[in-house]
């Protein structure tokens, strides 16, 4: 695309902050293309940047059609799973629209959680836990046995809500085979593991299938309340640092984590015959003895792109176009070392329904700022107005030189917004960082080397005068 004035049409598909954010992300690319949304629901932050917002099911192939006949793209950009998983992207090849994502076959490295397990062992790389896959009963109880403490979980997609662990949602070895049993019923298969102890954190790699591009590393908080309480969520906020990994991580982790992300690319490849493009994100769980693969996903994380993006400094639409045509080459410096703290503001209920005709109020002086980013999640846009929905509202993203300093901007936005919302307020907070790093200690013993201390990575500011600000 490079040379040319004309203006490109960019079609972003997708109905979350992520899309939002890409959205975004292309308008800030250079010449300005025109940018439009294929999505579910009339969410503000696609209908303030869009030239045109269309509304389907994001499942409806058929409905790329009068789209991309209407629009004619030269690029698009899916965010979500579910229009990879139906082949949203084969459907655009044939039209001759290059696109950001991979195609169906390729995504099943996120839509079969047995065949990502099984690629891996055939390939000969490393990260699998112990655990089987199991077609009948046959022989679960005793593996549940061996393992003592384990993970059920189904092969397809559940955003997140199918997996369940014992000690936590499966409370005795008959509540795990009747949860198990049930699965099988259901889709004929069920995944059993080791359940692993230790902290979770996300690698993306940008990928065209050849040339592979890792993001900061980010660590995501799934659980509703403070100090990783309650239930599951799609994400309460997450948080990256200016050194591209994170404070409980050890120099090698971020290594072997890069490593098994090429590798599986490559093993993509050689599997099916054909690239992966798009992003590779893998959620991976350092342990005591290194670090394990929990799921791959065939997409940009929600939150985690709101963390990279702002953070990418090369132009976002020669990117992507660069890896949906296979011709992405390496760059020197893609991302600005600057920490970022992201802040999810959800309904007061959620994970729970909330009424659906709640206004929000997101004040304008933290909208046009450099320091921090505000996205639209799954709130409706009707007369002038934002009203909430059951799901996700928003998020803030505080971008600054440490974490500290981060955290203190998106939290100052995040108690600005006006309505029946609430956040999670230790995100990205000193002590809930240092919480993790001692777990990791716990794990690997006290002389476990971290890559850096906090403050030399960037986590905390070196002067404690920002630090007292909050107190
Ligand atoms: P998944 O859908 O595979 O990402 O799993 C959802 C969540 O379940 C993960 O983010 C982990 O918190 C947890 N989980 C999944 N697999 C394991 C495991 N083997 N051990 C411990 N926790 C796990
Ligand atoms: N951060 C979890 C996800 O994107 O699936």
């Amino acid at each position: 695309m490079s040379g040319s004035v004309e203006k490109k049409r960019v079609l972003v598909i997708g109905k979350d902050a992520r899309t939002d954010a890409i959205a975004e992300k292309c308008l800030a690319s250079s010449p300005e293309p025109e940018v439009y949304a294929l999505t579910e629901f009339p969410i503000p932050g696609l209908i303030e940047k869009c030239t045109k917002v269309f509304m389907k099911p994001l499942t409806d192939r058929q409905a790329l059609i009068p789209i991309v006949q209407e629009v004619c793209p030269h690029l698009a950009i899916i965010g979500p799973e579910e229009p990879l998983e139906v082949g949203f992207v084969d459907a655009l090849n044939d039209l001759g629209v290059p696109a950001f994502g991979p195609t169906r076959r390729l995504a099943a490295i996120e839509y079969s959680k047995s065949w990502t397990r099984e690629l891996l062992d055939r390939y000969d790389i490393p990260g699998n836990p112990d655990y089987r896959i199991f077609t009948s009963k046959k022989g679960l109880g005793q593996y549940l046995e061996k393992l003592q403490s384990f993970v059920i979980k189904p092969d397809g997609l559940t955003g997140g809500k199918g997996v369940r662990v014992s000690g936590e949602h499966l409370h005795s070895r008959q509540d795990a085979l009747s949860y198990a049993e049930s699965l099988l019923a259901l889709d004929g298969r069920v995944q059993v593991e080791e359940r692993l102890d230790g902290e979770e954190f996300s690698l993306q790699t940008i990928t065209d299938g050849n040339v592979k591009i890792h993001c900061p590393l980010v660590q995501d908080h799934k659980r509703a309340f403070k100090g990783d309480g309650g239930p599951n969520t799609g994400g309460m906020g997450s948080y990256s640092c200016p050194d591209f990994s994170l404070p409980f991580l050890e120099a090698d982790d971020l290594k072997k984590a890069q490593r098994i992300n090429e590798q599986v690319i490559e093993a993509l490849c050689r599997e099916l015959g054909e690239p992966y493009r798009g992003v590779l994100y893998g959620g991976f769980m350092a342990v005591a003895d290194g670090i394990r693969l929990i799921e791959y996903n065939a997409r940009f994380g929600d939150p985690e792109a709101l963390n990279v993006l702002p953070l990418l400094q090369t132009d976002f639409v020669e990117l992507c176009w660069a890896v949906a045509t296979g011709t992405l080459k390496p760059i020197a410096r893609p991302f600005d070392k600057k920490a970022t703290v992201c802040k999810y503001i959800v309904p007061r209920q959620y994970p729970q329904a909330a009424p659906r005709d709640e206004k929000i109020v997101v004040p304008n002086k933290y909208r046009r700022r450099d320091d921090v980013k505000w996205y639209w999640a799954a709130s409706e846009k009707r007369n002038g107005d934002a009203y909430l929905t059951s799901s996700r509202s928003g998020a803030f993203v505080g971008i600054a030189e440490s974490i500290e300093e981060a955290e203190l901007i998106a939290e100052a936005a995040a108690q600005s917004v006006e309505g029946l919302v609430r956040h999670r307020d230790d995100i990205g907070r000193k002590d809930v960082i240092e919480l993790r790093v001692r777990h990791m200690e716990s794990l690997r013993g006290r002389g476990t080397r971290f890559r850096r201390t906090p403050a030399e990575a960037g986590v905390f500011s070196l002067s404690e005068g920002s630090a007292s600000m909050r107190r």
